[in-house]
Formats: structure tokens, sequence, C-alpha cells
């Protein structure tokens, strides 16, 4: 018969929990969004389901409701009862025995978790250290899929080097992104912001299309170019940006210092445009 073995205990298939068979545990078949919400309000919900949507198109998860999404995330959000939370939620195709090719009639599996969120002011002040790490990823970085094996190894090296980002550097050569963020530079004499332009090499964050209104509105110019991490150590300043911390400045960059070593001016500025992009946000 076929059995499986939990740990240590055997059971026959016909009573293994369905949550085995999940194509998201064995191939990572499945896309994931994160959102999270300021005293009380989800942000940029919108701006989310859509780059679900397209995620879920581009990987052929089709018949999805995307309205029923946007339902089932706000109930549990609700239900949590959390001012400042982090919304995680992923649809996988299905569950089946394990088979590449997937099966005609398996229906896709939503899973919500929502938990608090604590903001680090003094990371936004004294900035993070990162490290480089060559960027081990598929070609279509743009999806938001659950295989995150190349990024989750990234981090742990960055870990070892007393780093708390990875940033992924492309067999080119120049900088990608950060291993779960988008990656900024600063040059001050420009004025200027510089981030690498968006296409299937990176995803398409929506803390970086904020950064982008942001600087724009308070006068700076972006530059959507691709940096060498030379480039990147003689910028005055530089940043990432993700929708769990928004802006966060980097201030060791691969063990050399960033500035001052502490959060640059350009990057303050920015930090407190988001501050009021998120109250007028919450105004409307
Ligand atoms: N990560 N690039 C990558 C590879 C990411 O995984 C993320 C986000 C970002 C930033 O995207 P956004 O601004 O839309 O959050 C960029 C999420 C938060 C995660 O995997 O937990």
């Amino acid at each position: 018969m076929d059995v499986a073995m939990i740990d240590d205990r055997m059971l026959p298939i016909s009573e293994l929990d369905r949550s085995y068979l999940d194509r998201g545990l064995y191939f990572g078949d499945g896309v994931y969004e994160v959102i999270r919400s300021y005293d009380g309000h989800l942000f940029a919900l919108d701006e989310h389901l859509a780059r679900f949507e397209r995620s879920l198109r581009e990987i052929q998860i089709l018949g999805i409701d995307i309205e029923d999404v946007r339902q089932k995330v706000l109930s549990a959000f609700e239900h949590s009862g959390y001012v400042n939370a982090r919304v995680y939620f992923h649809i996988t195709r299905g569950c089946q025995s394990r088979e590449h090719l997937p099966g005609q009639d398996i229906t896709p599996n939503f899973l919500v978790i929502v938990s608090e969120l604590e903001d680090c002011p003094e990371t936004k002040q004294k900035g993070i250290a990162v490290s480089t790490h060559p960027d081990w990823r598929w070609k279509r970085c743009d999806i938001k899929s659950l295989n995150l094996l190349a990024n989750v190894l990234a981090r742990i090296e960055a870990g070892k080097k007393g780093a708390s980002e990875a940033i992924l550097v492309d067999d080119d050569g120049t900088i990608t992104e950060g291993a779960s963020s988008a990656f900024f530079a600063v040059d001050r004499t420009e004025k200027a912001v510089i981030t690498r332009p968006l296409g299937h090499d990176i995803l398409s964050s929506i803390t970086r299309a904020m950064v982008i209104r942001i600087s724009e509105k308070a006068g700076l110019s972006v530059i959507e170019k691709a940096m060498t991490p030379a480039q990147a150590v003689g910028c005055d300043e530089l940043f990432i940006a993700v929708t769990t911390k928004d802006i966060v400045p980097v201030t060791q960059f691969d063990g050399v210092r960033i500035g001052s070593g502490q959060c640059g001016e350009i990057t303050h500025q920015l930090i407190n445009e988001f501050k009021a992009l998120l109250r007028e946000v919450s105004k409307s």
C-alpha cells in the first residue's frame, strides 16, 4: 500500500493530511504577497492585489476572483484586531500526489496569515549593514513566486557576515535588488535617486514605486540604471525599500561605511515624505 511517514509516525497515504500534498510544498508552485497596515489601514492594497493577479496569470493559475481575495484579506486583518499588521497571503496551484505536471482537476489553495508588526525607529537612524551575494535566482523575478531558496541562501550568507540584507549581484556584475527588498542609491550632487529599471530580473516593488513618487514630489530626479557594487559604494547614500519596513538606510556595504555611517540627509527626507504620504492616504 502507499504509505507516508511524518517524522516517526507511519500512516497510509489515505490518512495523510491534505496540506502535505500541496504543490507549494514540493515545487514552490504558487505566488504570494505581503501587505502591511499603518494605524489600522492596509496600505496600497489595490497595488498589491494587482501585482498578485498578474503573478497568478503569469504562472497560469486561472479562475481566481481577486475581489474574493480582497474580502478574505480584509476579513482576516479585521479579525486580528491589529493596528500595525503584516498580512501574508498566498495561492498555490493545489494538492495532488507529487507529479511535475499539474493535474487538470486540482483546485488552488489560499492561505492568509496576519501577524503584528513593530517598527524599529532606531534602525531608521542607524541604518543597516548589507553584503553582496551572487544572484542565483531564476529568470522571472518579476513574478512573486514561492520559490525563494536563492533568496534564503543569500540571507543566510549575509547573516554570517553580520549583515541584515543581502544585495544580489547578477552575472554581469550589476546589482539587481535585495534578497527581499528594492535597492536605491543617492547622488547628492545631482540631487538624484538611482535604482535598477524594472524588468524580468527584479520584482516590481510597490515600495519602490512609492519611493519614486515621493522622490519626484520632493524635486529629486529619478535615474533608472543598473549599478555595480563599486558604483554603489561610491554613492553618497544607500537605502533599501520594502513593504514591511518602508525605507531603511544602508550605512555599511560589504564592510565599507557609507557616508557618515548614519542615515543620510536625502534618505531622511524621503523617510519623512513617506510618512507624509501615509498621512495623505489615511485621510482619503
Ligand atoms: N519581499 N524585491 C524582492 C525580491 C522582495 O522579496 C521584496 C519584498 C521586494 C520589495 O517589494 P515590496 O515593496 O512590494 O514589498 C523587492 C516581501 C516583503 C517578502 O518576501 O517578505
